[in-house]
């Protein structure tokens, strides 16, 4: 019998990669060796890529295959985490390796790709995946060359992926827009955003629509706000050039957590399936409010950590990290406060915050549900002792799901304390989960671009950002303005205190 369930194709677990040629620009970076090498080898040591699969690294870095491949096993001993790095495979993962050096400009270049794509072919025709990791300011010369060398088309589809950030504003993203599209169809352009292929943010979707229970709840009668945290320990890492440039709000906001805002705050789709799926997410993103430049203070603060001696360490503060302006006005604290005008959401806050250097490393969306409509417990001095219900998704490191909820104290009396009710992946599975760019990867071969991010999708995310980025842009604040090692600046707190809520501590 047919199987009715709509949602037959989620379990779907197995994907079929044809023979196929990922050609990585950008091979020698830090993206590469930390991240599509790793994830490569852990598809291949799994048995998910096919027999005939080929890497050809690119980038100015002179190296022969041989070196390239030295330096990758390197790399790998370093970054490989939870699989085991075994000579004999290794051996026959290396084979598949290959490097060509040369600069994106020359045309000659792109040449000597297609020579070794049709060599490494030989009579089938392969599937070739472009895929940009270099600096973003070379994907339109990059995208705009494989057009003119004609790599764009083959006997067999070809894609592109671009990694983010997809532009540096509104404008920059339309610019390269036109560039893509004259080389490639939209259904063959890949725009990466790693969160969503982060398990945990996948899973927000079974969680929602593969469960009957939660979805009548979802929505304004009963949630009270939405809290969006993404919080790092580390600094900039090395990183302060492009940081200095970005900021917390365009490195994270823009993409990721819009991103997740947009999966826990969508409709349901029909049909789990690129089309479906990613209308959802748009229409979301299309129902944030945009705001006037004169209500960006009332909804937004930045932020910029300074020095601090945490734990023992000297860190430094932003201003004094590597590669950065003493002057610098980056905010590396980003805190809004959003809403979806729209039947479902309208009038519930979303509070989104993420910064560098805060007290540790965690991701997580607290849906705070509303208060039950009367206390019948309060105790004989009147004081309140009911908690609302509050559901976290814990998206990383923890990964699970918790639900806090009343019960009674043991002993006389009514005595209530919030408890907690605990999914985690861990225990539950009992396996590791793949990294995101393990998932990623393996959809952008199998040709599956579900996870990937649309252009009307960039454009709605920048369309929200762009106004509070322009009105931060020409407003002084007196940076630094919290200290490393903290939750960020005390004015985030204001924030939420204007409409009666407070930050949680996670
Ligand atoms: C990247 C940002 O996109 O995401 C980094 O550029 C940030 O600044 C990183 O550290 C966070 O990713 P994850 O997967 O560690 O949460």
């Amino acid at each position: 019998m047919v199987s009715e369930n709509p949602f037959a194709e989620v379990l779907e677990d197995v994907r079929s990669v044809p023979p196929s040629v990922l050609v990585i620009f950008g091979a020698s970076g830090d993206l590469t060796r930390r991240k599509l090498i790793p994830a490569l080898y852990r598809l291949f040591h799994e048995g998910k890529l096919p027999s005939s699969f080929y890497v050809i690294g690119n980038s100015r870095t002179p190296f022969t295959d041989e070196a390239y491949r030295q330096r990758q096993f390197e790399d790998l001993q370093q970054f490989l985490k939870d699989t085991p790095l075994e000579q004999d495979e290794w051996q026959r993962f290396a084979k598949r390796l290959f490097y060509i050096a040369g600069d994106m400009k020359d045309l000659g270049l792109y040449q000597q790709i297609s020579e070794k794509i049709d060599e490494l072919s030989g009579d089938t025709p392969h599937e070739v995946v472009f895929y940009l990791s270099t600096q973003p300011s070379f994907y339109p010369l990059a995208v705009d060359m494989l057009r003119e060398s004609g790599l764009n088309k083959g006997n067999a589809s070809r894609r592109v992926v671009v990694e983010k950030p997809i532009g540096h504003d509104m404008q920059s993203a339309q610019d390269l827009e036109r560039h893509l599209a004259a080389a490639f169809d939209e259904s063959d352009t890949y725009r990466i955003d790693h969160y969503l292929g982060k398990e945990t943010v996948q899973n927000i979707l079974a969680f929602r629509f593969a469960n009957g229970i939660f979805e009548p709840l979802w929505n304004r009668r009963y949630i009270d706000h939405i809290q969006i945290t993404a919080a790092e320990s580390i600094g900039v890492e090395g990183r302060g050039a492009y940081y200095q440039e970005a900021g917390a709000l365009r490195d994270m906001v823009q993409n990721h957590l819009l991103q997740v805002m947009a999966t826990v705050m969508m409709e349901p789709y029909t049909r789990f399936a690129a089309g479906p799926v990613r209308d959802e997410r748009a229409k979301l993103l299309r129902s944030i409010r945009i705001y006037k430049p004169d209500e960006v203070p009332e909804h937004s603060v930045p932020g910029q950590y300074g020095p601090a001696r945490v734990g023992g360490e000297d860190l430094p503060g932003f201003r004094e990290e590597e590669g950065v302006d003493p002057k610098a006005g980056t905010d590396t604290y980003a805190a809004v406060k959003l809403f979806v005008d729209n039947w479902r959401w309208s009038g519930v806050p979303v509070y989104i915050r993420t910064g560098k250097r805060l007290p540790k490393r965690v991701t997580d969306v607290a849906i705070q549900f509303r208060a039950a409509p009367k206390n019948m417990f309060a105790s004989r001095s009147g004081e309140a002792e009911v908690t609302p219900n509050l559901m976290i998704l814990r998206i990383q490191p923890d990964e699970g799901i918790s639900l806090r909820f009343q019960s009674k104290r043991p002993g006389s009396g009514m005595r209530l304390r919030p408890v907690g009710m605990d999914f985690n992946y861990g225990s539950s599975f009992g396996t590791r989960t793949p990294e995101a760019y393990e998932t990623l990867l393996l959809d952008a071969l199998a040709g599956d671009p579900t996870l990937y991010i649309r252009q009307d999708m960039v454009e709605a995310s920048w369309q929200v950002v762009m106004p509070i980025l322009e009105v931060w842009r020409n407003t002084r604040v007196d940076f630094p303005n919290y200290e490393a090692g903290t939750w960020g600046p005390a004015a985030s707190d204001g924030l939420l205190a204007r409409g009666g809520h407070a930050w949680r501590r996670p």
